[in-house]
């Protein structure tokens, strides 16, 4: 059932064009620019209503819940507040009735995440949740859901549920923005035509995976990896940096591109790898000057750069480049690159990749 893939993770990494689709499927009109949501659990009034949004999850979710953060501030212009599920639960935290309580997980069975939805819900929020897994606890137990339809991942290591739980946050922006007036028919339609366009790029960089596995040769016998991102690119780096963690047991952390000076860059050396996300976008230029200041402690940089990109290509030690598109769409094409070179690490290590040592698919214990 690997349909000829050594490991699920690689065949899930290589399904994304199609889950991303699927997660996509009959969920949009194109006449009015919106997303149909049926399943939801909210009228659009409800919506219109909501004060602010809470987004918890577990891990690899939780960073598709810090994506979701820029995103509906952006789009939405609502506050967000992102938690970790085992922070949110013991904490007696200050959820609203007029607010609208997210969760996101593959499995709907993670004890921390299902805790925190009780809670919210007994606090009187209304709970949707982003889950893939049919009929599970949290599905059954939300007010509203929205599959990811990405089908079953077998891969202790999260990769395709992550892009298909992105894009559930695509379209669920777009709902909101549109039922709250702060889109305009023209604009969805917009949003809705880069949306549709995602899977043929997300191919277009798989293609070129044999750039990753050049990349991976040159550095998987590094014992520490430093992962950096700005703006909604940082949970990239932060899911770069986990990715590489539980499957290769590399040392890795993901930081924000700015908060490297207030500690970080004290590790930096030759030693050390550097990935640094630098999309084209408003902080292009901050990404760069991090990037001087980690070129100049002789740190290898790898950097994952906007295609047409001059000025970092020729400061990098290694460069792969990303498909130009929105902005907010980014994300899902800066993560594909980085699961594939945390696969290829690990399996140049010798690690098996779809059974990590210590980890569980399913974290039902607190
Ligand atoms: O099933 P969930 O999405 O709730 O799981 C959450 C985490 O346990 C999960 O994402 C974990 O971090 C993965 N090993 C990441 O690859």
């Amino acid at each position: 059932e690997k349909s000829g893939f050594p490991h699920f993770m690689l065949k899930e990494i290589h399904e994304q064009p199609q889950t991303i689709l699927d997660t996509m499927r009959g969920r949009y009109s194109y006449e009015t620019g919106e997303a149909d949501l049926p399943d939801i659990g909210l009228t659009p009034k409800e919506f219109a209503a909501v004060d602010r949004i809470w987004i918890v999850a577990c891990g690899t979710s939780w960073h598709a819940g810090l994506v979701g953060k820029y995103l509906f501030e952006d789009m939405v212009r609502t506050p967000v507040q992102v938690d970790i599920g085992s922070e949110f639960r013991y904490r007696d935290p200050l959820v609203g009735k007029r607010d609208l309580f997210l969760t996101i997980s593959q499995s709907g069975e993670t004890a921390d995440t299902l805790a925190a939805a009780r809670e919210a819900k007994q606090k009187g929020a209304r709970v949707v949740s982003i889950v893939n897994v049919v009929g599970s606890t949290l599905a059954r137990e939300s007010d509203g859901v929205l599959y990811t339809h990405c089908g079953p991942e077998i891969g202790v290591a999260s990769t395709k549920a992550f892009t298909a739980q992105l894009t559930a946050l695509y379209l669920m922006a777009l709902h909101l923005a549109r039922v709250r007036n702060v889109m305009k028919e023209a604009d969805g339609k917009a949003w809705l035509d880069r949306l549709v366009r995602l899977p043929v790029l997300v191919e277009s960089v798989l293609r070129r995976e044999a750039e990753i596995v050049a990349i991976a040769k040159r550095y998987y016998k590094k014992r520490n990896f430093l992962f950096l991102g700005r703006g909604i690119n940082y949970p990239i780096a932060l899911e770069g940096s986990l990715k590489l963690k539980e499957i290769s047991y590399i040392h890795a952390e993901g930081y924000a591109a700015g908060e490297m000076k207030h500690g970080p860059i004290a590790l930096i050396d030759r030693d050390m790898p550097v990935v640094v996300l630098a999309p084209r976008d408003r902080l292009y230029e901050k990404t760069v000057s991090n990037l001087m200041e980690v070129k100049a402690r002789h740190a290898p940089v790898i950097a994952l750069v906007a295609e047409g990109e001059r000025e970092l290509g020729k400061t990098a030690d290694a460069v792969f480049t990303i498909p130009e598109t929105h902005p907010l769409i980014s994300p899902i094409l800066f993560t594909i690159p980085l699961q594939l070179l945390a696969y290829h690490i690990a399996v140049l290590r010798g690690a098996d990749v779809d059974q990590p040592r210590n980890l569980a698919k399913s974290v039902t214990v607190e």
